[in-house]
């Protein structure tokens, strides 16, 4: 299985790939799919602020596209050398698929931390216990 730093350097090799004009903080993500696959993303900013997609949702959208629903971890990474950590509103994504992720967030120079999705979104809001079975 693939290692921590070899995800850190698909999210990095999404750096150029990032459409950040208006911020010019560029965000790269990959995501470790359980069947070994790879999914990345970057962000995509938009004209109407509110429209821009984070670079997490942006991997997730396409591995969940691609059929992948069950993921072990994620890189993430910026233009800045400061550790990069998921907001809100992504942390609350992938908790919809893998409330036992791990994620790395990985800063310029190499270093990096790790934290599980519990430690970054304690007491979250999830599917109040519905059946979701064949959705
Ligand atoms: N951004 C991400 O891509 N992921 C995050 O978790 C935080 C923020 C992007 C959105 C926007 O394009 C830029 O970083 C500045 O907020």
């Amino acid at each position: 299985m693939i290692a921590d730093g070899e995800l850190i350097e698909a999210a990095r090799g999404m750096l150029p790939r990032a459409y950040a004009p208006y911020s010019g903080f560029r965000v790269g993500a990959a995501l470790l799919a359980s069947d070994g696959r790879v999914f990345t993303g970057c962000n995509i900013e938009n004209a109407s602020y509110s429209v821009t997609l984070c670079a997490e949702r942006c991997a997730l959208s396409v591995a969940v596209a691609a059929g992948a629903r069950e993921f072990l971890s994620l890189a993430l990474i910026s233009s800045s050398s400061d550790l990069c950590y998921p907001c809100g509103v992504c942390r609350q994504a992938l908790l919809e698929f893998s409330p036992s992720i791990r994620l790395i967030c990985a800063g310029g120079d190499g270093m990096f931390e790790t934290f599980s999705l519990e430690d970054l979104l304690p007491r979250s809001f999830s599917d109040f216990g519905r059946d979701l079975t064949g959705s």
